[in-house]
């Protein structure tokens, strides 16, 4: 079977920090990845570079078939890859419904100009999507104005009304009380499932880790250290030592 997101030698340096070294990593569709690693690990960087914000000194990224090393984050955006953020990028001075308009419109261009708001945005699935995050309750709320919790699905729900093939989460539970944490986790993963979307999730918090991913890939200083079935990885001695801190 082909993957979805593929890397190939991936590498970026900072100055003398390695944030990416020679990754390969393929990921199938129909997988909820999760993603564990120290702070500065490389989680971000690694995302970033999928989603074009960062461009690699060496190697490559495809999706869906494609080459998109490099690409531009709305051109990557464009083919099926949404994203949220570590610190949520809402529109704080727009009502919820209107960062999802907002966001709808984003990619919306016709022979090279963008198009009316009315014009590039089907309110319906606008609605069905505030829906599928509960987020209807809140629609005509200033973003600025929600919760953590809620200002964290909004983010994931403005990449989700673009309808993508895979869904990159950076830490969708931080800032977020640990109560708090498995309801929203429980609305998200419902989400995906049923929008049939493909996940990667960075994530800090094991128990989360535990309940809701298919696959655990653990980052130590730029590299994917360890990749597999999470009970596994979560047993692996070097993750242990390393990521998770006994
Ligand atoms: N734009 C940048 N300029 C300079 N250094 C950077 C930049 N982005 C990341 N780094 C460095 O690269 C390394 C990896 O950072 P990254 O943000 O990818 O880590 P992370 O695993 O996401 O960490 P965290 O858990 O804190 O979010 C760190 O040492 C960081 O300081
Ligand atoms: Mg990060």
């Amino acid at each position: 079977m082909t993957a979805l997101l593929s890397t190939r030698g991936l590498s970026l340096s900072f100055g003398g920090v390695v944030a990416a070294e020679a990754i390969d990593f393929d990921l199938a569709q129909g997988e909820r990845l999760a993603v564990v690693g120290q702070n500065g690990a490389g989680k971000t960087t690694f995302i970033n570079i999928c989603t074009g914000y960062l461009k690699p000194s060496g190697g490559h990224v495809f999706f869906d078939g494609h080459e998109v090393t490099g690409h531009s984050p709305r051109s990557i955006t464009r083919r099926g890859v949404g994203r949220s953020f570590q610190l949520p990028q809402v529109f704080t001075e727009h009502t919820v419904r209107e960062c999802l308009m907002l966001a709808a419109s984003s990619v919306k261009q016709r022979h090279g100009f963008w198009l009316p708001l009315a014009e590039a945005v089907d309110a319906e699935e606008v609605d069905a999507t505030l829906e599928l995050l509960q987020l209807a309750p809140r629609a005509n709320d200033l973003a600025g104005a929600l919760p953590e919790g809620q200002r964290k699905l909004l983010d994931v729900a403005m990449a989700l009304v673009l309808r993508p093939k895979l869904m990159i989460m950076d830490e969708p539970t931080s800032g977020v009380s640990s109560d708090e944490k498995h309801q929203l986790m429980a609305v998200l993963m419902r989400a995906l499932d049923e929008r049939k979307v493909t996940s990667i999730f960075v994530e800090h918090d094991i128990d989360i880790v535990r309940r809701y991913a298919t696959r655990l890939c653990a980052w130590i200083a730029g590299r994917i250290a360890a990749d597999g079935a999470p009970e596994e990885v979560l047993r692996d001695p070097v993750v242990i030592k390393n990521v998770i801190g006994e």
